[in-house]
């Protein structure tokens, strides 16, 4: 049997979510307020879930301090107190929807862990919006 630990992580960035290649209007339409040209920040909550099986002699699926220690160094360091938009390469050609912030801290993460270990990526950008990566 399998078990699923997690990390939850805190963030706060800045960012707009628009499209270059369409009017304002149809930006507005879409994204409405997150489409402010002047930016606006969100208080993030990450939640880093792995799934696997629990390692017989540390009784750990994986060591939450080093995986804490990864998430800061590739995530954190990165995101946090930023513009999405205007200071990371992530989000410099990719519009900074949770959806996209949550795959992207994926394969951030990914390359870091055992292949027997399941990674999934809860992104919370309100306490009512939630996205999930993968399903
Ligand atoms: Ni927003």
């Amino acid at each position: 049997m399998k078990t699923t630990v997690m990390r939850v992580e805190r963030f706060n960035a800045a960012h707009r979510l628009y499209r270059k290649d369409w009017t304002d209007e149809k930006n507005q339409q879409i994204f409405g307020l997150c489409a402010n040209p002047n930016y606006h920040g969100h208080n993030y909550k990450l939640t880093v879930k792995v799934t696997g099986e629990t390692d017989a002699e540390t009784g750990y699926v994986i060591d939450l301090g080093w995986l804490s220690s990864v998430v800061n160094k590739e995530v954190l360091e990165k995101f946090d107190h930023q513009n999405l938009n205007l200071d990371t390469k992530e989000f410099s050609n990719l519009n900074p929807t949770a959806e996209n912030i949550a795959r992207v801290i994926y394969d951030l993460l990914r390359i870091h862990l055992d292949k027997k270990l399941e990674l999934q990526i809860l992104l919370a950008e309100t306490d009512r919006n939630i996205v999930q990566y993968p399903a």
